[in-house]
C-alpha cells in the first residue's frame, strides 16, 4: 500500500464491545427461515473494523492484531453492536399528519369507517400533493432523522400519496436523493379525479402514464389488495404490468381481510405480502412452504387496535418473516423499529433474537440487499448500532426507551445520542 492510498484510508475500531450480536445465515438465499430464524451469533468481548465504508474484520479482543494507519477508535465499553437496522416498508415520504383522525379514533371510529368518509389516506394525498417536491423533501428528511435515531441505517419508502403524475414521480425522487429504496404505490387509493370513472379507468392512466417513468425511479411496485382499495383482478394487472417493466412485486395483503393477497403473490412470484393481520391456517401454510416473505407491521395493529398478525405460526411453519414498522401518519405514525422487536416479542409470540433476524436480514432480502446490509461480518457494509446495553436483548426489552446510543453508517458515525 503506498503512503498516499494509507493517508486516504478510512478506519474506524470499535473496541472492547460488551457483545456483538448478528444473524448467522447458512443459506444460498441469503434469508433466515425455520429453526435458524431463532439462532443470533453473539461474540463477548468484541471488535468490529472498518475501512472505507465496509466491515473489514469482526472478532473477539484477543484476535485483534496492530491495525496500521490512521483509525478512529469508540470505546464500546458496556455496549453491543448489532447490525444497522433495516425498515423494509414504510410511507415515510408524507406531508401533514393525521392527528385529528388520531382522536378520533380514539373516541371510536374506525380506520375503515375514516376512509370511506374521504379522510384517511385521501387526507394524507391532499397534504401531499399541496407540499411540492421541495416541501416533501423536507418532510422525508424530517422522517429520516427520527429514523437514523431508532438505529434504522437503511430504508424503503413507497409512493402512493400522489395518485397522480406529477406528485407519485416527486415523491419516487425525493425518496431516492434521501437514500431511500422507492416503492411505487400507485395502486394506493382511488384518487377524487377517478371517483366516477373508477378504478379500471385510473389503473389505465397509471400503467400508460406513470408506470414508464416509475419504473426507471422505482425498484419495486406495491398495490394495496383490500375492500375498499383493489381487487384480486386490478392488483394482477397492476403488478403484470409493473414485474414486465422490471419491478420487484410487493402487496398490501389480508390487512383487514383476506382477499387473495397471498395466492396472488405465489403465483406472480412477488417478494412480500405485508401486514396479514387477517391470514387463516392455509394463507399460512402457502406462505411457508413459498418463497414470498410475510412482512409483519405489528407498530400498524397495535396503531388501529386490530389483531396482531399470526407471527408465531408463520415462523414455526417457516416462512421468511420479517418486520418493519409501516411508518405513515394513519396507520402507524412510529418509526421505531426497535418498539416494533418489542411488539414482535410481547405480542407476536417471537423471540428477540427471530425479532432481530426479522429486521435486518430478513429485511435485507425484501429489500434485494442481503450481500450487503443485515449483518456484521467482512465485506458488509459498516452500518451499525450501538445499543446501550451489555445485552443485545436489551433491543426489544427496553420497550421504547433510549436503547440506540450510536448509530454508524457506511463506517461513519451517523447519530450519537451524547452528541
Ligand atoms: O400500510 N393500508 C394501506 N396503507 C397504509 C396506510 C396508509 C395510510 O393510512 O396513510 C398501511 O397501513
Ligand atoms: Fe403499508
Amino acid at each position: 500500500m503506498t503512503a498516499s492510498s494509507s493517508a486516504s484510508t478510512s478506519r474506524l475500531l470499535i473496541r472492547d464491545l460488551a457483545q456483538i450480536a448478528t444473524p448467522r445465515v447458512t443459506s444460498d438465499g441469503g434469508t433466515v427461515r425455520g429453526q435458524g430464524l431463532g439462532t443470533v451469533e453473539v461474540i463477548e468481548g468484541g471488535f468490529v473494523l472498518s475501512e472505507n465504508g465496509r466491515i473489514r474484520a469482526v472478532g473477539r479482543m484477543r484476535e485483534l492484531s496492530q491495525v496500521p494507519g490512521v483509525v478512529e477508535e469508540i470505546d464500546g465499553r458496556g455496549l453491543v453492536a448489532i447490525p444497522g437496522l433495516v425498515d423494509c416498508h414504510t410511507h415515510a415520504c408524507f406531508a401533514g399528519d393525521r392527528v385529528e383522525e388520531f382522536a378520533l379514533r380514539a373516541a371510536g371510529a374506525s380506520y375503515e369507517e375514516l376512509q370511506a368518509a374521504g379522510g384517511g389516506i385521501l387526507s394524507t394525498v391532499r397534504a401531499t400533493r399541496e407540499a411540492g417536491e421541495h416541501g416533501l423533501r423536507d418532510s422525508l428528511l424530517r422522517h429520516r432523522e427520527w429514523m437514523l435515531r431508532s438505529g434504522t441505517t437503511t430504508f424503503e419508502a413507497k409512493s402512493g400519496y400522489g395518485l397522480d403524475r406529477e406528485t407519485e414521480l416527486a415523491q419516487l425522487r425525493v425518496i431516492r436523493d434521501a437514500g431511500g429504496i422507492p416503492t411505487w404505490l400507485g395502486a394506493h387509493a382511488l384518487p377524487p379525479e377517478f371517483a366516477d370513472a373508477g378504478a379500471d379507468a385510473y389503473l389505465d392512466f397509471l400503467l400508460t402514464d406513470v408506470l414508464p417513468d416509475a419504473a426507471l425511479l422505482a425498484e419495486a411496485a406495491d398495490v394495496f389488495l383490500e375492500r375498499g382499495a383493489f381487487t384480486e383482478t386490478q392488483a394482477r394487472r397492476y403488478l403484470e404490468a409493473c414485474g414486465a417493466a422490471g419491478l420487484t412485486l410487493r402487496l398490501h395483503g389480508d390487512q383487514f381481510t383476506e382477499s387473495g393477497a397471498i395466492p396472488l403473490a405465489i403465483e406472480l412470484a412477488a417478494r412480500s405480502v405485508d401486514h396479514l393481520e387477517s391470514t387463516g391456517p392455509d394463507g399460512i401454510a402457502a406462505l411457508a412452504a413459498s418463497d414470498v416473505a410475510a412482512v409483519l407491521l405489528p407498530a400498524s395493529a397495535l396503531f388501529l387496535n386490530r389483531p396482531m398478525p399470526p407471527a408465531r405460526a408463520l415462523a414455526d411453519a417457516g416462512a421468511i418473516v420479517a418486520l418493519a414498522t409501516d411508518f405513515n401518519p394513519g396507520s402507524a405514525f412510529c418509526e421505531s423499529l426497535p418498539l416494533v422487536c418489542g411488539l414482535a416479542c410481547t405480542q407476536l409470540g417471537l423471540s428477540p433474537a427471530e425479532a432481530l433476524v426479522a429486521c435486518t436480514v430478513n429485511a435485507a432480502h425484501v429489500l434485494g440487499r442481503t450481500d450487503r446490509k443485515g449483518r456484521l461480518a467482512a465485506g458488509f457494509d459498516s452500518d451499525l448500532v450501538l445499543l446501550d446495553a451489555d445485552d443485545w436483548r436489551y433491543l426489544a426489552y427496553h420497550l421504547g426507551g433510549p436503547v440506540v446510543r450510536t448509530v454508524v453508517v457506511g463506517g461513519e458515525i451517523a447519530w450519537d445520542s451524547r452528541a
